[in-house]
């Protein structure tokens, strides 16, 4: 035990009881008992690098070029993704793709590069193989964005799988993003981060890495343009990031480098070219368009661990309802489970759950349930037996079903990488429907399962059916919360197929957008705490996961008033707009924190429900090109070098610039704004960019700004559409797009609106097939008078 693993295990005593605690010691001895026989021992290694080329053998899209020692299959796919895999490792099967392997390309095609080489040429990329077996993707005009070197493999001399290491350069000037998003982002500056789900086990800071989400995807964004980078292996590795740096006329450029290293699985990628939002929507054709939330969940939720009853449950309501606040949805944690177990309810405290769900529907709020993977190791308990019945639980290697510790005390973990056991536990959310629940909050899913000493999850060697590949949990962990996701997003569609799912996700893996978001997990109550729930935000969106935000006020402690405050506000701009804290936390109510917070927590709360179709306009605009709601500034501006070590501000879709107060005592902040006419929405007042300003702040609001053109759909006093339109600057259009929610089952389409300046009006039209028309909304301009 290492004084890491201390810290670990006084944290996983305290968060479980003391009465849990003898567990966690017996679950640390069993995980380690099972790994020592479950395990082959690594013994010596062999290094292997791939040689010289020896043939080639062009297919569809590429080919396969043989090395004396490898080969390298190269697919150009016709959404524009470039594939490549080492010693015959295919992009099927894989837990990222949405569905099956794109197409290839048929124009794409292996040649002869010069010094023994070969180059594919695609439309948006070039990709050049040395005669080493280094890859090379560069811009079509041929500027290089990456350079993989050749990659080294150690091999066990007894078997087993081979470690891998890749090294790769980037443009000195280039920033490194994504990754799953990290606490520390969103740049992700010089260090080592680890890719395996991790339950940290307290709240955590910047500092703590890993965290719940982790994801071998490496965005890269520099002056020669952006790319994604997705290494398509599951396996627990780490990648060291170095940016690099610029001799600035007296010396030579240091490329950025980053270091991937693999404890096994495929050595494979696809790489995406292009401007940022090109790749992004590549990367969402990939891997799946972003699940569609229902419109109630874009709006306000107030969970907490502990409400402990129906009755705190509605003082909570009426207490939002009473002072006029919005509020659309209450999440109810572990404690309302009857014995910390799954699917069930307390019915002492809880005893009308469905009447409950009903009155507040009918009030305009959903209930949204917890769902934690881990079943209760006990027969008699209804899930266990269903589960038991259906072999449904992870088992080791000797074949005994693996009991770990969780909220319930020993517990037993499904198998999600099993299609039967996904379609068992899909179905029952039947009875979570039938208690009135609306939406679904999966917990605990990297999984945790807590240990006193070592890491919180299941013994590596745990066996898992991994489709019918079978395998171990070292390949199993990263995706475990990645297919509890689409067990219940599947089971939902087929047990309510009228209604869009709600789900999301403590943990996950590329692809989890498909079946809904996340949040950020439990960040610390404290003001690096609420700068990390937004690095975490960008980096995700960044992943192609668009809907997530954070635990406004920090999950533990207790926050100060103006904490409390700039955390809401920063809050109601980003897509899960939630209050939620832990048992031992005080209260998040608005009106916790004296009359001046609840008067500016109602302003925020109010402006969200008046963005509201603007927040579904980008939901849907996510769900059709991958683009993430919260955006970098750097977004359509890669090459403006200042916006991309820009952390605290954030675009929110193509309209607005929020500019959250992250630090204490601040009445005023610098905002950088991007190339253009930014109006400043409390003043109207118009500033010009690129510049950096220095605007007020008060505690009344957080800065926001508009971007001139811009058309945004907002919600009227009367509760219907209005377009608020931001006057274009002198001699230039705007415009925008706005797609009206028709509700579930609808696919509505995307209404195109142009702005126009017309002597001292502004002029909104909306395109059609059949040319211009007025719009059919009302619309509301603004910014006029500046000039
Ligand atoms: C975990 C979750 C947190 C939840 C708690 C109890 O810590 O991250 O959101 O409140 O478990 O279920």
């Amino acid at each position: 035990m290492d004084g890491r693993d201390l810290v670990r295990s006084v944290k996983a005593v305290g968060s479980v009881g003391a009465a849990q605690g003898m567990r966690t010691v017996r679950a640390a001895w069993r995980r380690r008992r099972a790994d020592a026989s479950g395990l082959p021992a690594r013994g010596a290694e062999r290094a292997r690098v791939p040689g010289q080329v020896r043939e080639v053998e062009p297919g569809p899209g590429g080919g396969v070029i043989r090395f004396s020692r490898s080969e390298l299959r190269i697919l150009v796919a016709v959404n524009g993704a470039v594939f490549w895999g080492w010693d015959g490792a295919d992009p099927e099967p894989s837990y990222a793709l949405a569905g099956r392997c794109p197409e290839p390309d048929p124009r794409a095609v292996l040649e002869p590069d010069k010094d023994g080489g070969w180059r594919v040429v695609a439309e948006r990329v070039t990709v050049v193989v040395s005669r080493h077996g280094a890859v090379e993707v560069s811009t079509p005009g041929g500027v290089p964005l990456r350079r993989d070197l050749p990659p080294r493999w150690w091999e066990a001399a007894g078997g087993g799988p081979a470690r891998w290491m890749q090294r790769s350069e980037v443009g000195a000037d280039a920033r490194f993003f994504g990754l799953g998003g990290r606490a520390s982002g969103p740049r992700l500056r010089d260090g080592t981060y680890r890719l395996w789900n991790t339950d940290p086990g307290a709240a955590f800071a910047p500092g703590d890495d890993p965290l719940y989400i982790t994801m071998p995807l490496q965005l890269v964004v520099a002056d020669a343009g952006t790319h994604l980078m997705f290494y398509d292996n599951s396996w627990d590795g780490t990648v060291t990031l170095r940016e690099g740096e610029e001799g600035a006329g007296s010396g030579h450029d240091r490329a950025g480098t980053a270091e991937l290293r693999m404890d096994g699985g495929p050595l494979r990628c696809w790489v995406m070219v292009g401007t940022p939002a090109r790749v992004l929507l590549t990367w969402a054709s990939l891997t799946g368009a972003p699940a569609l939330p229902p419109a109630w969940a874009l709006g306000h939720h107030h969970a907490r661990w502990g409400f402990g009853s129906e009755q705190e449950v509605r003082r909570i309501v009426e207490g939002y309802q009473e002072r006029g606040l919005p509020l659309d949805a209450v999440h109810l944690d572990i404690d309302h489970y009857d014995d910390h177990q799954v699917f069930t309810v307390d019915t002492e405290r809880f005893p009308k759950l469905p009447v409950l769900a009903e009155e507040l529907r009918r009030d305009g709020i959903r209930l949204v349930s917890i769902v934690d993977p881990a079943v209760k190791a006990e027969s008699g308990n209804a899930v266990h037996d269903s589960g038991t019945a259906e072999d449904a639980f992870v088992r080791d290697a000797s074949g005994r079903v693996v009991r770990g510790v969780a909220w319930p005390g020993d517990a037993v973990f499904p198998d999600f990488t099993h299609a039967r056991v996904r379609e068992w536990w899909g179905g029952l959310y039947q009875e979570r429907l039938a208690q009135g629940f609306s939406g679904f909050w999966h917990d605990m899913n990297e999984p945790t399962s807590f240990t006193a000493f070592g890491e919180s999850t299941l013994p590596r060697s745990a066996r898992h059916a991994l489709e019918g590949c079978g395998g171990d949990h070292r390949e199993a962990h990263n995706v475990y919360a990645l297919c509890m996701a689409r067990a219940g997003y599947e089971g939902l569609r087929k047990l309510a197929p009228q209604e869009r799912p709600f789900v999301f996700s403590r943990s996950g893996w590329a692809g989890m957008q498909r079946y809904g978001g996340t949040w950020s997990g439990d960040v610390a109550t404290s003001w690096p705490g609420l700068r990390a729930s937004l690095a975490l935000v960008l980096g995700l969106g960044l992943c192609g996961v668009p809907y997530s935000g954070p635990d406004i006020g920090g999950f533990d402690g207790d926050p100060s008033p103006e904490l409390y405050l700039r955390w809401f506000q920063l809050g109601a701009y980003l897509p899960l707009f939630r209050t939620h804290a832990s048992l031992r936390a005080s209260r998040r109510e608005p009106w916790e924190f004296g009359p001046q917070v609840l008067e500016h927590a109602r302003l925020a709360l109010l402006e969200r429900r008046r963005l509201l179709p603007y927040f579904l306009t980008l939901a849907h605009l996510a769900r059709r090109t991958g683009a993430p709601y919260v955006r970098p500034l750097w977004w359509s501006a890669p090459e403006e070098r200042a916006l991309r070590d820009c952390e605290d501000a954030f675009l929110l879709g193509d309209c607005l610039l929020v500019a959250p107060v992250l630090d204490p005592g601040a009445d005023r902040r610098v905002v950088r704004l991007p190339r253009g006419r930014w109006y400043d929405t409390a003043t109207g007042r118009a500033h010009e960019g690129p510049a950096q300003v220095l605007v007020d702040a008060p505690l009344a609001r957080i800065p926001v700004f508009a971007r001139a053109g811009a058309v945004l759909p907002v919600r009227g006093e009367d509760g219907e559409l209005e377009l608020e339109v931001w006057a274009p600057e002198p001699g230039r259009t705007g415009g925008g797009l706005v797609v009206p929610d028709l509700g579930d089952g609808w696919e509505p389409e995307i209404e195109r609106y142009t702005a126009r300046r017309h002597g001292r009006r502004v002029v909104v039209e909306r395109e059609g097939e059949d040319g211009v028309s007025g719009p059919p909304h009302p619309v509301r301009v603004r910014g006029l008078h500046e000039r």
